[in-house]
């Protein structure tokens, strides 16, 4: 166990400790920063719904904590999506980041550059079976209409407007935060996905049944799961050793953290609220904490829950 977490956690209760910088954590998420990673996290999703034989053109999508940016969004839109939710519990976005990521995509896109790989982007998953521009999915015809240049300027407007300025007529919504399933309208969005969100959700029944009433019958999910203990903790699973005691200081009034919810919680959840599993990707590591040391909570999870570090589930609404 770190003591950096811990510390974190007490000061959390302290507010006039947020000004010693050796306590701060850094203020970002994570991989939102950077165009690259933007599109290739939007063309990985895209990509496996295209393996899994699930429409790879949804014209609704909303997205589950997009972090520091849109721009997985953004990339939503260049490759046709005409309307995108953008949901989040802290508002870590600019306006300024995401009109100079949205710039950065749109080029990357008249390249039709290659996804970038795990050379580029060691830690994100899905891994694809090819990184080559995906021109089967996207192909001329749907990328001549979708990057037209009067499409193009209305998204940069909309990007100024966002994001408290009028939203109505927008083809981008950012709501933040959000908790609350009325803020889309129910039936109406073609593909939810998330990137290392699910992981952070409290509430995580309360938003599988939000995810499932937002979307229409035989729409996709599209969700990567972290379930590591994001350096909380020597072993990337040690946070099934600790105790509840401890979690919650650690975990202090931080708005989230980790809710330590394995695998099968959220499979089962997607298939209680009424979706379809389509396929669970996961990756192993054995070298982690070992069952012996798992705090009373966990000592019954099973061996694949124990093992699996990540994983991306794609499922669809019955
Ligand atoms: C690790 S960051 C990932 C950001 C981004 N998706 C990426 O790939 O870099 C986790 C994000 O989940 C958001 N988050 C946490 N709880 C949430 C919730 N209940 N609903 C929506 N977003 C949430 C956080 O605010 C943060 O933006």
């Amino acid at each position: 166990m770190r003591i950096r977490p811990i510390l974190g956690g007490i000061k959390s209760y302290i507010p006039w400790l947020s000004s010693v910088k050796w306590l701060s954590s850094s203020r970002g998420t994570g991989g939102t920063i950077s165009a690259r990673y933007c599109y290739s996290v939007w063309l990985r999703h895209l990509c496996l719904a295209q393996d899994y034989g699930l429409p790879t053109q949804p014209a609704v999508i909303a997205e589950l904590g997009p972090g520091d940016s849109i721009g997985s969004g953004l990339a939503g839109l260049l490759t046709g999506s005409q309307k995108y939710y953008a949901l989040d519990v802290v508002e870590y976005t600019t306006t300024k980041r995401n009109r100079a990521i949205f710039e950065e995509l749109v080029g990357l896109f008249a390249d039709r550059a290659d996804i970038p790989d795990e050379d580029e982007f060691p830690d994100v998953y899905p891994r694809l079976r090819s990184y080559g521009f995906p021109s089967e999915i996207l192909t001329e015809e749907r990328l001549g209409v979708s990057l037209d240049a009067a499409k193009l300027e209305r998204i940069r407007q909309d990007l100024l407007d966002m994001p408290d300025g009028p939203q109505g007529g927008s083809a981008i919504r950012y709501i933040c935060p959000w908790y609350d399933s009325a803020v889309i309208e129910p039936e109406t969005v073609d593909m939810i996905f998330s990137q290392a969100v699910l992981e952070h959700v409290e509430e995580i029944d309360a938003t599988c049944r939000a995810m499932r009433r937002w979307l229409k019958t035989g729409g996709v999910m599209s969700h990567q799961i972290d379930f590591s203990s994001h350096n909380i903790t020597e072993t990337w699973n040690g946070h099934w050793s600790l105790s509840d005691f401890t979690w919650r200081l650690i975990k202090g009034r931080k708005r989230f953290l980790i809710n330590r919810e394995p695998l099968s919680t959220h499979v089962e959840l997607l298939k209680k609220t009424g979706c379809r599993v389509v396929c669970v990707l996961p990756v192993t590591d054995t070298g982690g904490t070992q069952r012996s040391r798992l705090a009373r909570r966990y000592e019954h999870i099973s061996d694949e829950d124990l093992t699996t570090k990540s994983a991306h589930i794609l499922a669809v609404k019955e």
